[in-house]
C-alpha cells in the first residue's frame, strides 16, 4: 500500500490537453504533487489561465510557462519537487523565455524564500491566490518576480469550472471545502492551506450537473475534512457560531449535501474523501445506507492506535471512540470498506504505543491504507514543542510491520469477494494487458476482467470474482 501511494503520487504527472481554445497562443505545462485536492487545484488553475491565453501542453520543451503544484506534507515530498526544479533549470538554459512558477503548499510555506533558494523560480503562488495568476504572470513578463501567498477566509473558487486534466472522462473530483481547522500537532496543512471554508452548495450542484452533462459517471467530493462541511452563507465557522438562529436553521451539513447530491443525480456514483473520525457522525452513515449510488467506502485516517499518542497529536478522539465508530459503520453499512492513514514514529511513541496500533489494525482489518513514518515539519506545534525522538531505524521497522500487517488484512478483505458478483464502473484498460478492463466496485477495490465486445469505458457491469491478490479482484463479466 505504501508503494502504491508513491506510485499514485508519481502518476499525478503532467496535464493532458483536454480543452483547447483556438484564440490561445501560449502554452502551459502544469504538474501536480501530493493529494487529490492539489490535482483538483491544478484543474482550477488551468481553467483560470485558459481564460487568459494559455492552453495546456504535455510537451515541456514547448512550454511558455511551467507550473509545479507542490506538496509539503513530508520532507520527502518537498525533496521530490526540488529535484524536479533542477530538471526545469536545465530546460530553461535552452529556452530562457520559459517562466517557472511554484504553486501550492511549498509556495505557501516558503514564500519569498523560494526565489532566493531556487534561482530559476519566477513566480510563487499560494493555494488561495490562483485568481491573481493572470496579474502575476503580467508582472513576470515585465521582468519582475511575483509572489502572492495571501491566505483567504472566503476563497472557494466556487465559480471556476475546472479544466479536467488527466481525466479518464469517467470520474472527477469536486472540492466542497478548503483548508483545515484541526491543527493536528504534526501537520503542516493548516499553515499552508489556511482556515476551513465550505463552498456554496448551489455551485457544487452546478458543477456536478455540468460533469453529468459531459457524461462523467462518478464524483468524489473532496476536502481535508469533508464531514465538517457546513454551509450557512460563507466565511468561517467561528463567525457562524455567533450568527442568528435563523441562519442555523437553514444551514446545510455534509450529510444534507450528500443526500441532495445522491437524490438529484441518481445515475451518478458518489464518493467522498477525507473523513475525520471526530467529525464523522451517524447521520452520514444513514445517508450512505439510504442511497445505492453512494459508494460503500470510507477513508477514515487514525494515525495511531494509542490514545496517548492521539492526544499528543491533538486528534480529538480516543482509541475507544474510534472503535465505536467502526462498530457503527459495520452495523449501519455491513458491506462498507474502510481504509486508513497511519503514521508511525511520532514524538514519544513507545513500543507499547506501536503494539496498540497493530492491535487496532487487527480489530478493524482495514481494506487498505496509506502508511507513513513521521517527518518533522517546520512551524508545527510538534516541531516547536516536542522531541522527534524515535530513531529512523525504529521508524522504518515499525512502518514495515504496519505495512506487512496491512497486506495480510487487504488479502483477507479481497478474499471475501471470491465467488461473489460485484458491480464495476469501467475506468479504462488494465495497465497490464489491453485485453482486460479495469474498474472499481463500490468498496473501491480494483477489479480487472477480460474484455468482451460490447462494453465500453464508463459502463457499469457485473463481474463475478474468481481470484484475487491483496490489491486486485480478478473475474469475468456476467452482465
Ligand atoms: N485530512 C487530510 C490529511 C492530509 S495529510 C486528508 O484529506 O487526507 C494525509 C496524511 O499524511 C495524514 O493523514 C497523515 O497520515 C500523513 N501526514 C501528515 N503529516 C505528516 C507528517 N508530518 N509526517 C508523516 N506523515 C504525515
Ligand atoms: Fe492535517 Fe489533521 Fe487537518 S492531519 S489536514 S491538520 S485533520
Amino acid at each position: 500500500m505504501f508503494t502504491e501511494k508513491i506510485i499514485e503520487e508519481q502518476k499525478q504527472g503532467q496535464a493532458l490537453i483536454t480543452e483547447i481554445k483556438k484564440e490561445n497562443s501560449k502554452k502551459l505545462f502544469i504538474e501536480s504533487y501530493g493529494c487529490q485536492m492539489n490535482l483538483n487545484d491544478s484543474e482550477i488553475v488551468a481553467a483560470i489561465l485558459s481564460d487568459h491565453g494559455f492552453n495546456t501542453t504535455q510537451n515541456l520543451e514547448e512550454a511558455d510557462l511551467v507550473l509545479v503544484n507542490t506538496c509539503s506534507i513530508r520532507e520527502k515530498a518537498e525533496q521530490t519537487v526540488r529535484k524536479r526544479l533542477e530538471k526545469f533549470n536545465a530546460i530553461k538554459k535552452i529556452n530562457p523565455k520559459m517562466k517557472v512558477g511554484v504553486l501550492g503548499c511549498m509556495a505557501e510555506r516558503l514564500k519569498e524564500q523560494f526565489l532566493e533558494e531556487e534561482k530559476i523560480v519566477d513566480l510563487v503562488v499560494g493555494p488561495d491566490a490562483y485568481r491573481d495568476l493572470p496579474n502575476l504572470i503580467a508582472e513576470i513578463e515585465a521582468g519582475r518576480d511575483a509572489v502572492n501567498v495571501i491566505l483567504s477566509r472566503e476563497e472557494t473558487y466556487a465559480d471556476v469550472s475546472p479544466v479536467r486534466l488527466n481525466s479518464n472522462g469517467v470520474s472527477a473530483f469536486v472540492s466542497i471545502t478548503r483548508g483545515c481547522d484541526n491543527m493536528c500537532t504534526f501537520c503542516v496543512v493548516p499553515f499552508t492551506r489556511g482556515r476551513e471554508r465550505s463552498r456554496d452548495p448551489e455551485s457544487i450542484i452546478k458543477e456536478i450537473q455540468d460533469l453529468s452533462d459531459k457524461n462523467f459517471k462518478e464524483i468524489t467530493l473532496l476536502g481535508q475534512n469533508v464531514d465538517s462541511y457546513l454551509w450557512f452563507g460563507g466565511g468561517l465557522k467561528k463567525d457562524f457560531k455567533n450568527a442568528s438562529d435563523m441562519a442555523q436553521a437553514t444551514a446545510l451539513s455534509f450529510s444534507n449535501l450528500l443526500d441532495r447530491c445522491a437524490s438529484q443525480f441518481p445515475k451518478l456514483r458518489f464518493r467522498f474523501s477525507t473523513s475525520n473520525p471526530q467529525d464523522m457522525h451517524l447521520d452520514v452513515l444513514h445517508t450512505m445506507a439510504k442511497h445505492d449510488n453512494i459508494c460503500k467506502y470510507i477513508h477514515l485516517p487514525i494515525q495511531s492506535g494509542s490514545t496517548r499518542m492521539l492526544e499528543r497529536m491533538n486528534r480529538k478522539h480516543t482509541r475507544q471512540e474510534y472503535m465505536t465508530l467502526i462498530d457503527n459503520v459495520h452495523k449501519i453499512l455491513p458491506d462498507c470498506a474502510i481504509s486508513h492513514d497511519m503514521m508511525v514514529g511520532f514524538c514519544g511513541e513507545t513500543e507499547a504505543d506501536h503494539q496498540e496500533t497493530l492491535s487496532l489494525m487487527a480489530y478493524v482489518k482495514y481494506d487498505f491504507g496509506f502508511m507513513f513514518a513521521y517527518s518533522e515539519r517546520p512551524g508545527t506545534l510538534a516541531a516547536k514543542k516536542m522531541d522527534d525522538d524515535v530513531p529512523l531505524t525504529v521508524k522504518k521497522r515499525r512502518l514495515n510491520e504496519v505495512i506487512q500487517l496491512q497486506r495480510v488484512h487487504s488479502l483477507y478483505r479481497t478474499e471475501q469477494f471470491l465467488g461473489k458478483t460485484v458491480e464495476v464502473l469501467i475506468e479504462g484498460e488494465s495497465k497490464k494487458s489491453d485485453a482486460y478492463w479495469m474498474g472499481r466496485n463500490s468498496q473501491n477495490a480494483v477489479v480487472v476482467f477480460p474484455k468482451t465486445n460490447i462494453e465500453k469505458v464508463g459502463d457499469l457491469v457485473h463481474v463475478k470474482v474468481n481470484t484475487c491478490t491483496s490489491a486486485t479482484l480478478i473475474g469475468e463479466k456476467i452482465s
